[in-house]
């Protein structure tokens, strides 16, 4: 049976080269995908294959990329190696893309990733030309089923002029009923209080609404989802969990937190998943997850009991993850809700159910800076993603990092961070495979005392002390105590050595 279920919409099926043709030079294109998860699969490619016949004919052919995050290979890296992207917001982890954007050749907006629905309504992003979303499926009222992610597809359903929907057969229809559209949101002075006030509050529809005559072209696929799979679990992950699950039980032990602790959101990547696998073997049963993206951890954690439930805005699942939670989409399916991303990530809920925030990231300074995004602060990895939205107004933030990176070579603590994506007053807790700094309460130089003693690598600890030693003697001010002389002096180095070529 069709996945198309409304007869009129049938009518515009057309293939993936017809469809791409519908997109002009200069457009904004409003694309699904949040993480390799719900992207479109067949549009973009043709797109790209058309932008690059256009350049070989020497024709001008870019367009603006938005999304929800970042994508699969055949979006950003086949428009990206085509040179057919102008702009990209609002977060990224292609390497075609990340080397453009990092020669200079491609404009990138980093982006918090609750803002971006905003953003789009208030309008100086430009006019939104077109929505290419892939769906699971369209109801005979022509209502669209979500696919495995959400991010931002309500938005760029209901703001761009046009809308090309791609309907994926390889994504289960199991998964109806498991979204939750809110439609309440709106700009000041109209907002309205946002009525979740427990992670399992339903407070939308599990369907987009798009006026029919919006929808100019739709398209069948039948293309799985395409994710990395995760590193094996080593040695500093697992020391790394160990810490934060220790962290956890003591908060309780102490009062700070309830037995079955508070909602826990976690951030993209190894260290972030490597987390959750050890949250697994804490005993813990019961507990919820007020997070962005749902990655292999969390069906563990799911499977095991210790998550009772999970709210998010997009899965993030190896392809082991995605075969078991395939296999067992009922038992899934109930436990999870998606989310559009403004409400995945907004700071009103965040903030009233208390999140106990973790997140990866690149290194953190002494005092407790942090820098999430740039490598040697000029280069972007990837971007802030959610992480700002969800540190500065969690009940609790902590950042995960292994303490050195490249094999020992640098520290990734250090004495000044080169780039600043969240600062010392929304990090509380610093973990690396060393130990944990609690940083609450603490003024400056006592949180460079606690980051230097319980989190750097012992290769560089006596270079650090001696910076603070001196920095005490000789600094300005004896408040947050800088040599600025030399306060990148740990990257230079590293720098130097050839470390960090290219
Ligand atoms: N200096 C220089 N390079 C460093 C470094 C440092 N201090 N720390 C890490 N790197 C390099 C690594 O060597 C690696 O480079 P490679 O790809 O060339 O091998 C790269 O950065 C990524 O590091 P890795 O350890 O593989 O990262 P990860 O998978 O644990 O992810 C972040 C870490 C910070 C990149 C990732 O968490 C991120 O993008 N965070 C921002 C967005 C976010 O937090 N989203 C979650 C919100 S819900």
């Amino acid at each position: 049976m069709s996945r198309i279920r409304n007869e009129a919409l049938r009518r515009k099926v057309m293939s993936a080269d017809e469809a791409a043709a519908l997109i002009s030079p200069g457009d904004n294109v409003g694309m699904s995908g949040f993480t390799g998860a719900g992207y479109p699969k067949a549009v973009p490619v043709a797109l790209a294959n058309r932008i690059k016949a256009a350049h070989q004919r020497g024709e001008e052919f870019r367009i603006g990329v938005w999304t929800g995050a970042s994508t699969a290979p055949e979006l950003d890296g086949a428009l990206a190696d085509a040179d057919g992207i102008e702009l990209r917001l609002p977060y990224q982890s292609d390497p075609v893309s990340r080397a453009k954007i990092n020669a200079g050749t491609m404009e990138y907006i980093d982006v918090h990733l609750s803002h971006v629905a905003q953003m789009t309504w208030e309008g100086f992003l430009g006019r939104l030309n077109v929505a290419l979303i892939e769906v699971t499926g369209i109801t005979e009222n022509g209502d669209l089923i979500p696919s495995a992610s959400v991010g931002n597809n309500k938005t760029w359903i209901d703001q761009a002029d046009k809308v090309i929907l791609e309907v994926n057969a390889w994504q289960r229809m199991e998964m109806f009923g498991m979204h939750d559209i809110y439609y309440g949101t709106a700009l000041p002075p109209h907002r309205k209080p946002l009525p979740i006030v427990s992670p399992d509050d339903r407070i939308g529809v599990p369907v987009f609404h798009c006026p029919p005559e919006k929808i100019i072209a739709i398209v069948e696929t039948d293309s799985p989802d395409r994710n990395s799979a995760f590193k094996p679990l080593d040695e500093d992950s697992k020391a790394i969990a160990g810490h934060f699950i220790d962290f956890l039980a003591a908060e309780a032990t102490a009062g700070r937190l309830p037995h079955d602790y508070l909602p826990l959101q976690s951030g993209v990547g190894n260290i972030a998943n490597a987390v959750l696998a050890g949250l697994g073997e804490s005993g813990k049963t019961g507990l919820t997850a007020y997070t962005e993206v749902l990655q292999d951890g969390m069906l563990d954690l799911l499977e095991k009991g210790t998550l009772r439930m999970a709210s998010a805005t997009a899965f993030s699942l190896s392809p082991a993850g995605v075969d078991r939670f395939n296999d067992d989409i009922d038992f899934f399916s109930k436990r999870i809700i998606l989310r559009p991303q403004e409400i995945s990530n907004h700071p009103e809920a965040i903030r009233r159910l208390g999140v106990i925030a973790s997140n990866g990231m690149i290194e953190a300074d002494i005092y407790g800076n942090v820098n999430s995004t740039h490598i040697m602060g000029s280069r972007i990895q990837n971007g802030i993603g959610g992480s700002g939205d969800f540190a500065r107004n969690a009940y609790l933030s902590t950042f995960v990092t292994p303490s050195t990176a490249k094999g020992g070579a640098l520290s990734c603590i250090v004495p000044m961070v080169s780039h600043v994506d969240h600062t010392e007053h929304d990090v509380q807790v610093v973990i690396t495979e060393q130990g944990l700094a609690d940083l609450r309460g603490c003024a400056p130089r006592k949180r460079a005392e606690r980051i230097i003693r319980h989190c750097a690598h012992p290769d560089y600890k006596d270079q650090l002390l001696d910076y603070v030693g001196r920095a005490d003697d000789g600094a300005w001010g004896r408040h947050t105590p800088h040599l600025l002389g030399e306060a990148f002096d740990f990257h230079l180095r590293f720098m130097q050595t050839g470390t960090m070529k290219a």
